[in-house]
């Protein structure tokens, strides 16, 4: 398969889960591109069989760069899309709490994402999401304005700065994986 994988990032932490993808689908013997989405235009982004495009969360929904190349792509470019993010709040695991947080400061990308397919006809392969390690003055902002409890702040922070590590990786490699594989079940020329 001809697979694109493009990321915005800007401290580097969607740099390392596409990194992770891009090795792994490579490994399986798919053509794979990876590209920082700088520099690359909605025409770049036609003739592949399948699309891995990463964003950070900024303001609880994709970055803007993200939000461009999304707009400005053709519609029905053809293929599949398939997202991958990395925000600073909880994920949506560890309780109704957790939940809740992530569902206000970041539940919202994946949607975009779809949103973005439905609207440009293409077909939508899910989103992988992690936690990413927050920039100084992002930790600032989540500590006045997220996480304002003294006793919870320690715990999280010291958690949420190990991300993403090794096991954020591994899920976003087995994600890639079964992208693809859904794809490989597919007729080339459906009769
Ligand atoms: C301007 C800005 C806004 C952000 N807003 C959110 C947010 O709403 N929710 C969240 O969970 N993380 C937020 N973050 C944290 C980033 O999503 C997180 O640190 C991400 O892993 C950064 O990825 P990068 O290293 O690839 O740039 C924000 C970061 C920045 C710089």
């Amino acid at each position: 398969m001809r697979v694109l994988v493009a990321y915005y990032t800007q401290t580097g932490n969607t740099r390392k889960i596409a990194q992770a993808i891009h090795s792994e689908l490579e490994s399986l013997g798919h053509e794979v591109t990876l590209r920082e989405i700088r520099g690359v235009k909605s025409q770049d982004v036609s003739g592949f069989d399948v699309i891995f495009l990463g964003s950070p969360c900024h303001s609880a929904d994709l970055a803007k760069p993200v939000r461009n190349l999304l707009e400005a792509m053709e519609s029905s470019p053809g293929g599949k899309l398939a997202g991958f993010v990395t925000h600073s709040t909880y994920t949506a695991e560890g309780g109704e709490r957790h939940r809740e947080l992530h569902e206000r400061w970041a539940g919202k990308c994946a949607g975009s994402f779809e949103q973005a397919c439905a609207a440009k006809g293409l077909e939508w392969s899910g989103c992988f999401s992690c936690q990413g390690k927050p920039s100084k003055p992002i930790e600032l902002f989540i500590r006045v304005a997220v996480i304002k409890d003294a006793h919870e702040w320690p715990g999280y922070i010291a958690e949420t700065r190990k991300h993403p590590n090794a096991d954020d990786e591994a899920k976003a490699r087995a994600f890639a994986r079964e992208v693809v594989a859904l794809g490989d079940t597919y007729p080339i020329s459906p009769r």
